[in-house]
């Protein structure tokens, strides 16, 4: 059985899996998956499976309307009235994990008041078992830090950590928990100061420690990086590029490991944040490779099929021979819609077929590119006296035509047209209306002219 990434995945009632930016724990033969609902009251949900594929919804966890009681450190109880707006908190990235002392199943999370992202604190739930109503233990900052993406690693002697962003998400933290898991004992780490890293997710293999981090750019998608380092206080060695330049369209939520009678796998879950719905966001579980024990890769795969007995992982890929066509401002070319040949620069919409555009080979080297949903290709046209770049019916003028040349940066791109040797420019005062210049060589022309090129994966949008 195979599991099919890119796609909205259902539980087995029919209904759409929400259990964003998760995590996941292995409990008498099933595999419980906690993550963010943000329906209604709703804010942790779980499933659970026997085989990775076939989910069943196990309750909504954590709520609005979750018991409190206090704990041992001073915490904010504030769930339901998370500020004055009466939204509710905002719950984000939560992760479990069972206690072996108390017994317990913890669960670590990201809180906000239901506003903004200012309070930048964690909160901590625990329950007796484990898909049952978690009771709410509150928020705070640790060890007085900021404290936004997050996520827990248990050691194999049974230490806990939680590692999270800190100080505007310029640091990434790690803090030694309690031996009951519920507080901090100690800052015990700062991890690349200034990076700005986040959606981190930890893995051990071979005794060599992994974390998986994402840029910071919200929901659109970036550049994943690891690290690895052979003592969790230790030295970390720098950031290593991890996937694609979005890797693949997604974000970091948690590893997976699948101990089979033949080996071990790691699998990679991230989100597929829709930054244009976040209810349309989906996972893709891929395998990742170890050509050596302190190197990482990923690649993209439609489908995986999990072996659990063995602990292998398969995985089937195809060119989808489909592109976006992103500016520095993670805005994607998209025409303007019925009737209008005029090209925007628009938000992320995987549910969009018109963000998607094929490069059809001409001659020489050079492409055409053609919108997938209307079928017009890019053709620099005169708009109120502007050269505008717009959309019309193939031709054989070579002004159809263009080069894409890479830039230095993995997939980024110049692309200059054959007729007239201009560049695509996108132009910040109209509107991201697309038009052609000169190459320039400022920052604003490095900005308004460089594309990136990213493949799409998995299934296509409907028309
Ligand atoms: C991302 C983060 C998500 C969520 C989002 C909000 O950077 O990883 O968990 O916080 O920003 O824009």
């Amino acid at each position: 059985m195979f599991i099919t990434n890119g796609t909205l995945w259902k539980d087995t009632s029919g209904q759409p899996v929400h259990a964003h930016g998760g995590s996941m724990i292995r409990v008498d033969g099933f595999y419980y998956w906690f993550g963010e609902n943000r329906s209604g009251r709703k804010r942790v949900s779980c499933y659970r499976s026997a085989n990775l594929r076939d989910w069943e919804f196990r309750g909504d966890v954590l709520t609005l309307d979750s018991p409190f009681r206090p704990m041992d450190i001073r915490t904010d109880p504030k769930l339901a009235s998370g500020d004055e707006s009466g939204t509710g908190a905002n719950i984000e990235r939560p992760k479990v994990v069972h206690n072996p002392v108390t017994g317990q199943y913890v669960m670590w999370m990201h809180w906000e008041n239901g506003r903004d992202y200012h309070a930048a604190r964690c909160a901590v739930a625990t329950c007796d078992t484990v898909d049952g109503d978690y009771v709410y233990r509150g928020s705070f900052n640790p060890a007085g830090h900021m404290s936004r993406d997050c996520t827990l690693f248990v050691d194999d002697d049974g230490t806990a950590y939680f590692i999270s962003a800190a100080r505007d998400n310029a640091d990434l933290h790690i803090y030694r928990l309690s031996e009951d898991f519920l507080s901090i004992d100690e800052h015990v780490k700062t991890l690349w100061p200034g990076q700005y890293r986040e959606a981190p997710a930890m893995l051990k293999r071979n005794g060599v420690y992994f974390l998986i981090t994402s840029g910071c750019t919200g929901w659109e998608p970036n550049q994943g990086k690891y690290a690895y380092a052979d003592r969790i206080t230790g030295r970390w060695s720098r950031l290593y590029d991890l996937g694609g330049p979005t890797t693949y369209d997604t974000q970091p939520a948690f590893v997976l490991p699948i101990h089979g009678a033949e080996t071990t796998s790691y699998l990679y879950i991230g989100d597929r944040w829709d930054p244009s719905d976040y209810h349309r966001s989906s996972y893709s579980a891929l395998p990742l490779e170890f050509p050596d024990d302190r190197t990482l890769v990923l690649h993209w795969a439609d489908a995986v099929h999990i072996d659990l007995h063995s602990g292998r992982v398969e995985t089937r890929r195809k060119q989808s021979g489909l592109w976006r066509i992103r500016n520095g401002s993670h805005r994607y070319l998209t025409p303007g819609g019925e009737g209008d040949n005029r090209i925007a620069a628009r938000r992320l919409s995987y549910a969009s077929l018109s963000q998607l555009w094929v490069l059809e080979p001409a001659d020489g080297g050079f492409v055409r590119i053609q919108n997938r949903a209307c079928g017009r290709y890019l053709e620099p046209q005169q708009h109120n006296g502007a050269a505008e770049v717009a959309l019309a019916e193939r031709s054989d003028r070579t002004s159809q035509q263009w080069r894409i040349v890479e830039e230095e940066k993995a997939g980024w791109c110049i692309i200059r047209n054959r007729l007239t040797g201009n560049v695509l420019t996108w132009n910040r005062n109209a509107d991201g209306i697309l038009h052609e210049e000169a190459l320039r060589s400022d920052r604003d022309g490095r900005h308004a002219q460089r594309f990136l090129l990213t493949e799409h994966y998995g299934e296509l949008p409907a028309m």
